[in-house]
């Protein structure tokens, strides 16, 4: 067949060609338009005709071409509307239930610890979660080479670039020193967030876990402030309003002591929680050292404060009786949707 023949019978082709459905329009286009297709072999054997025949078949060939792909797009768009809005569409269905989320377990008691806070006059402050020695350290009086660096289980980050290490924040109390290197008292802060420290992961301990940190610093505050807010916070979060200060040591605190709340021991729950003791260990806690206020600009002279900071997870795992810590890193919908009702 002669070149002019085959462009005459592929006319009468494209013309009479028709599709029923989407699938039948794409067999047309492999077939004439497809890498492997009839206007492919065309435009190769058009490559070596007379340059008479070219300048007779040139233009024709690209109109051909032009309305096979003008065909094509008719179909797909006609056939894709029709399976659309065909039998599929059924007015009468009923509609996808969209499920409401619920929060996390540890985003529920820090909400509700800073609830709490908030009504004596505390706000929410923030700060990053890697950290440089200064903020998470040495500003906090803990010294060079001072055994309560590996006593946190640091997690150290290298600066490739010889530049300073930093850490992931082993604590919260980053944050005091950030708040007030950065503002004038007086300052009422608590500072949420999470921390990391290096420790082998178990039902009781997680290299992750949360800290909320308290810090208030004013003229003339004193330990008895501090008591009295730590009971407001007993009586609020725990219904419990017996409290009592352990003598403890933290580097950026003097003096600094342990909060345990009386919990009971009325049943074996009680026994569990507290460990026989009736006791339940809360918060560490102290009067901020005047070292700390130095170096973080503020005169020690005139102003003084208390810190706190305590872990989320062992509050969330008393409250909802959450038995493994693990889960709360699992992020497994059947665990977390338990929570739905306390939203
Ligand atoms: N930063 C301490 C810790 O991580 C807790 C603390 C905060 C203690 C503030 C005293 C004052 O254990």
């Amino acid at each position: 067949m002669g070149f002019s023949d085959k462009i005459e019978s592929l006319v009468d082709a494209i013309e009479r060609a028709s599709a029923k459905n989407l699938e039948e329009a794409e067999q047309f286009r492999i077939k004439y338009l497809g890498s492997k297709g009839v206007f492919k072999d065309l435009f190769n054997e058009f490559k070596e005709v007379s340059s008479e025949e070219k300048r007779q078949f040139g233009q024709k060939l690209n109109q051909l071409k032009s309305r096979a792909e003008g065909r094509l797009t008719e179909w797909k768009s006609s056939l894709g509307e029709a399976e659309i809005s065909g039998p599929q569409l059924d007015l009468t269905r009923p509609g996808m239930t969209v499920e409401p989320g619920a929060k996390h377990p540890i985003s529920l008691i820090r909400d509700e610890i800073i609830e709490i806070f908030h009504a004596i006059g505390f706000s929410v402050a923030e700060g990053p979660e890697i950290e440089d020695d200064w903020h998470n350290f040495s500003a906090l009086n803990f010294p060079p080479e001072h055994p309560a660096r590996d006593m946190q289980d640091t997690f150290f980050i290298k600066d490739p670039n010889g530049g300073d290490d930093h850490v992931l924040r082993t604590h919260t109390s980053s944050v005091q020193v950030r708040t007030m290197e950065n503002n004038e008292p007086p300052i009422r802060i608590i500072a949420p967030g999470r921390v990391f420290r290096n420790e082998a992961v178990s039902a009781r301990s997680h290299c992750i876990f949360h800290q909320i940190e308290g810090l208030y610093i004013d003229e003339g505050v004193t330990f008895a402030d501090m008591k009295q807010t730590l009971e407001y916070f007993a009586i609020a979060f725990f219904g419990k309003s017996k409290i009592r200060l352990r003598p403890s040591y933290f580097p950026f605190t003097e003096p600094s002591a342990e909060m345990d709340v009386y919990w009971g021991l009325e049943n074996e729950l009680d026994y569990r929680i507290t460990k026989g003791t009736g006791w339940l260990e809360v918060m560490g806690c102290g009067m901020v050292d005047p070292a700390v206020l130095t170096s973080c600009g503020i005169d020690p002279e005139k102003y003084s404060g208390f810190a706190f900071g305590m872990g989320l997870e062992r509050s969330a795992m008393q409250r909802f009786q959450i038995p493994d810590i693990r889960m709360i890193f699992e992020n497994d919908v059947r665990f977390l949707k338990q929570f739905q009702s306390a939203l």
